[in-house]
């Protein structure tokens, strides 16, 4: 199923009541104006979970977790979004339209069902022979030896191409399957002294790569060590075919994507075992990229499953290389990368199996961002001298020149400023040439102005307890957004002092003078980069209590906004005032302004 219409979407959105759906997996009880129940996303014992038909949103108290109803089935379901939608039109009865397809689409379709029907006989083959073969008994071996089971031999199909010129062919023939369509299929190879063709892999196991839908597109082969074998490659991969873009598919994700999404989190390896060894350890969140870099397809098909990532590479030069090459293109397709960087002479399958998959879990907790990977080792690589921190702020700067989202943008210019000891408006200057080097892409971000900069530094020394009354204000405006225009005019951008409630006010208003309405679902979609807003902005409007009196409220809100408004703006005055403080006659104005006050 291709990409769902946005009108479609919108009726999905209208019909599929969250509480219905939510109790089909919570049992819900009514209190006060919400339902709640017992969280499934953390272990909970008081019902902390609520769900607010009014506003069609879920939010729980205890884990944080909240979102609108396809948030809720991708999470208690481990769905794409896609899958959730097709799921909640099915159960609330509205058809999503099927596109025409073109002539060409037609027979390029048709021409891949067939192949995958020929990659899915070989597969079967292959696994059959593995199983009951006389000639597979050295690979049975070889596999017990390296410590796979049964089980996990299974979940992932591995099977065994004989040491024979036609073992396959063979098999294909028998089944009346077309040699031409084979060799397309890349299984086996036409003969350029003779007629005919021969098997691509022999003597060796045979791991079926299966596309992100589960269909078998590919393989790769690795030898076991048998008489002859020695001087050829440790794995023998299929080539490019209709059906298999090696830039595209990734190992193991149709196997673990379920798991994944519920973890919220996955790890990029880079070879079969890997994947295969973790999954038998129950580690099942392994994808393998398979000796080729990473592309921006791959990171869109890692995306579309969890945004959290761990790129668990060797400690040797190829693999920091690899992974320096990785993080621009994760940053870029707006997925958030961390590092860990194994002990030497480690890959994830020997970490597993000499320390266990508790062992594996504290490392990966201990996994850096991957701006932090990036300046670590900028430091061993390119050493600390000033030429060497200059090669380190580049190689930080190339992927955060890719992150579109401003705020995390700045939010990482702010972290690799700290440590690295560069002035951020130096860091930004150097962004911008890069930008504009690379002409890569418009300048999308917004340079914090000095001033902006003092009056934060005011804001900040102010102090806290605005914050309880802070959160009331914006609560109640995603609760009654039918007064955000009054409240616009306070300016609640320069006194709010919450670093967070400010950001989602400007969300806020910004929604609203785009749309000319604030409403808490889109304002939802809208913070998707931005989860600390998106899980305030839940969080607030669930717990506003509903009011009887409106209009004592909002004269009340209103008072107190305006008391801040005059407040930020004597300050703003006063830090004017001072900043020109050489001039005595300003001086002067300054003492009396501060004694009027
Ligand atoms: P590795 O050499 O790390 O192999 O290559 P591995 O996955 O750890 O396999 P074992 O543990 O020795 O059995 C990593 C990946 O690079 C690709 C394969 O996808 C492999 O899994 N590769 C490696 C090849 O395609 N061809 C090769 O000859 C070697
Ligand atoms: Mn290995």
């Amino acid at each position: 199923m291709g990409y769902i219409p946005e009108d479609i979407l919108q009726n999905i959105r209208e019909a599929a009541d969250i509480r219905q759906v939510v109790q089909e997996f919570v049992p819900l009880k009514k209190r006060g104006k919400n339902w709640v129940g017992l969280c499934p996303f953390h272990p909970d014992k008081d019902p902390s979970f609520t769900v607010n038909e009014d506003k069609q949103i879920f939010y729980c108290f205890g884990c944080g977790e909240g979102g609108n109803v396809f948030k809720f089935l991708m999470k208690v379901q481990g769905l794409s979004f896609k899958e959730a939608a097709k799921s909640l039109a099915q159960r609330f009865g509205i058809t999503i339209p099927q596109r025409p397809v073109s002539k060409a689409a037609k027979k390029k379709k048709e021409l891949s069902e067939r192949l995958l029907d020929i990659t899915l006989s070989a597969a079967e083959y292959f696994q059959k022979q593995l199983r009951d073969s006389s000639t597979a008994q050295a690979a049975r071996d070889y596999l017990a030896e390296r410590g796979l089971d049964e089980k996990t031999m299974d979940a992932f199909g591995l099977g065994w191409a004989e040491d024979s010129w036609d073992g396959l062919i063979g098999f294909l023939k028998e089944k009346g399957l077309s040699l031409e369509l084979a060799e397309q299929a890349g299984l086996i190879i036409k003969r350029t002294n003779a007629p005919g063709w021969y098997d691509r892999f022999r003597g060796r196991i045979v791991f079926p790569i299966k596309d992100h839908r589960g269909d078998v597109v590919a393989f790769g082969a690795r030898t076991i060590g048998l008489p002859g074998q020695e001087e050829q490659p440790k794995y023998i991969n299929s080539p490019e075919s209709p059906i298999y873009h090696k830039g595209k598919v990734l190992y193991g994700l149709f196997q673990n994507k379920s798991p994944i999404r519920k973890a919220g989190r996955g790890l990029l390896v880079e070879g079969y075992m890997d994947v295969v060894s973790l999954w038998q350890f129950g580690v099942r969140q392994a994808v393998a990229s398979l000796g080729t870099s990473l592309t921006e397809d791959h990171a869109r098909r890692m995306k579309a499953v969890t945004k959290e990532w761990i790129l668990l590479f060797d400690a040797d030069q190829a693999g920091l290389n690899a992974a320096t090459r990785a993080l621009p293109i994760c940053y870029k397709m707006d997925l958030r990368p961390k590092v860990l960087v194994l002990p030497e002479n480690e890959d994830p399958d020997s970490f597993v199996r000499k320390n266990g998959p508790e062992s594996l879990g504290k490392l990966l907790d201990s996994a850096v961002s991957g701006i932090d990977f990036l300046v670590e080792t900028g430091k061993d690589l390119y050493g600390s001298d000033t030429e060497g921190r200059l090669k380190t702020i580049d190689s930080a700067l190339e992927a955060i020149s890719m992150v579109k989202d401003p705020v995390r943008k700045s939010l990482l210019i702010g972290h690799i400023s700290q440590r690295l000891g560069v002035r951020e408006e130096s860091l930004w200057q150097k962004l911008k040439e890069k930008s504009q080097r690379t002409k890569r892409l418009k300048i999308a971000y917004k340079e914090p102005s000095q001033e902006a900069e003092t009056s934060s530094n005011f804001r900040a020394k102010m102090a806290r307890i605005g914050n309880r009354a802070e959160e009331k204000i914006i609560g109640f405006l995603l609760s009654y957004p039918q007064f955000i225009d009054r409240f616009m005019e306070l300016n609640p951008e320069l006194w709010l002092e919450n670093q967070t409630l400010n950001e989602l006010w400007n969300a806020m208003t910004h929604l609203y003078s785009m749309t000319g309405r604030l409403n808490l679902l889109e304002l939802y979609e809208r913070l998707e980069h931005v989860p600390a807003l998106r899980s305030t902005a839940m969080r607030l409007a669930s717990s506003f209590p509903p009011c009887s009196e409106l209009e004592t409220m909002v004269r009340d809100l209103e008072n107190y906004c305006l008391n801040r408004k005059k407040k930020a703006l004597r300050m703003q005055l006063l830090q004017q005032l001072r900043d020109e403080g050489e001039n005595e006659d300003c001086q002067e104005l300054l003492k009396s302004l501060q004694s009027l006050r």
